[in-house]
């Protein structure tokens, strides 16, 4: 067999014995063999380990997991959880190293990503959130196996494995999920809300069928309630609403009242509520979301706030009507964040300030970079570990124009 299009032989299944170099953005860290890089998950810088190649990249690198370790890191603990480790599930990266050692991995990840793709170079933190590294996962999706039952995918895998718990998610988020049978082959989103309700919807076939709780998720954070249907966005730790915000005024800093701030990508207002109280009564916040089922969510939770404006519509197309100008720029983008262009047209806006809530370091790195082309630069950055046990990692990057 060969690998992906080079001619030479396939590495698949292959036994190597390597020093594990430095993270990398993914949950892996980088080793080299024979002149290719290997990207090897359960291992940790510094180790040595045997892993064995799952998967042929083709080309200079291949993906392999550490299955044997023979030189161990100080970091390396045993994991929380059964299914964590070569072959078993995709959803942690890091249950092998301390909670501790996983903030200083995917600092590390953030200020090369920052590096790298934005030429900046920075001394970064991330952040710990209370309640440590298990029992944080408020919002998650399963699969069905086969036969009804719900489980995990293993790995870059469609195959389901019949977990039976998870230690990451939030107490009693599964029990009721795990009790049921449910479709074959369905996917069922779970969210377990503040107060405690567990809300299930089966996915199947393109069609949403809400199956356990009363449809309706009440979160709080910034000192007010919200009631949001499960399937508008809301963070999945339950710490991290409150530490964006923060970290979201940090960046914005003081406005006159009066101002004009966009929240884009605003979801159900979490950070639009906030900025209302920065600009006051005589000000607008003006967010702008494409999901109806956030929108819905923040006319209603937003209602005493007659500063808010909710404009439903996607970023890119509504960018042109937006009231303005802005004195400043919040967006939350999804995973890929705003891209070149988009970035570019924001900054045409004039905003003395741009904060941006980034959930990938890499898309965060690119758009700063895009940003920079545009006369702005980054000045503040915090990180949270948002997502324990996992290579994800919360950014909220305040960027001034120049
Ligand atoms: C990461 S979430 C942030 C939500 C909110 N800022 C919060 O913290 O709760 C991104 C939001 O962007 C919305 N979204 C995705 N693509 C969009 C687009 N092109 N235009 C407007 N909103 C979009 C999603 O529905 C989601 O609510």
């Amino acid at each position: 067999m060969s690998g992906a299009g080079t001619g030479a032989v396939d590495w698949t299944d292959r036994l190597l014995e390597v020093d594990v170099g430095a993270v990398a953005h993914g949950g892996h860290c980088v080793a080299r063999h024979e002149g290719r890089v290997v990207f090897v998950r359960h291992a940790l810088p510094g180790e040595r380990v045997r892993a064995v190649v799952t998967e042929d990249g083709g080309g200079s690198f291949c993906r392999a997991d550490a299955v044997a370790v023979l030189h161990e890191s100080p970091d390396r603990v045993e994991p929380a959880c059964a299914w964590a480790g070569p072959g078993g599930c995709g959803g942690c990266d890091w249950q092998h190293a301390t909670p501790a050692a996983q903030r200083g991995l995917k600092a590390t990840v953030v200020a090369e990503q920052l590096a790298r793709l934005a030429g900046v170079e920075r001394d970064v933190v991330v952040e710990e959130l209370p309640g440590g590294a298990l029992d944080w996962r408020t919002r998650m999706r399963m699969a069905v196996t086969d036969d009804g039952r719900p489980g995990l995918r293993a790995h870059r895998s469609h195959e389901v494995l019949p977990v039976g718990d998870c230690p990451i998610a939030a107490p009693g988020a599964l029990l009721p999920v795990l009790e049921r049978e449910w479709t074959p082959t369905a996917e069922v989103e779970i969210v377990r809300d503040a107060a405690g309700e567990v809300h299930a919807t089966e996915l199947f076939e393109g069609a949403r069928h809400p199956e356990l709780g009363s449809g309706t998720a009440h979160e709080r954070a910034a000192g007010r309630s919200w009631a949001l249907p499960p399937e508008a966005f809301w963070q999945v730790h339950p710490h991290a609403a409150d530490a964006v915000v923060d970290a979201v005024l940090e960046g914005v800093g003081e406005l006159t009242p009066g101002a004009c701030a966009w929240d884009l990508y605003g979801g159900a207002g979490l950070i639009a509520a906030p900025l209302a109280g920065r600009v006051g009564d005589g000000g607008r916040v003006v967010l702008v979301e494409n999901d109806p089922a956030a929108t819905a969510a923040a006319g209603e939770c937003l209602a005493d706030l007659p500063a808010v404006q909710v404009v439903r519509g996607r970023v890119e197309k509504v960018l042109g009507g937006l009231p303005g100008p802005p004195d400043v720029i919040v967006a939350d983008p999804p995973r890929k964040g705003l891209g070149r262009g988009l970035a570019g047209e924001l900054a045409q806006r004039g905003a003395a300030r741009i904060v941006l809530v980034a959930c990938d370091p890499a898309a965060l790195a690119r758009d700063v970079a895009a940003l920079a082309e545009h006369g702005y630069r980054l000045e503040g950055l915090r990180a949270f570990d948002a997502f324990p046990m996992t290579h994800h990692v919360e950014c909220v990057a305040t960027l001034l124009a120049s």
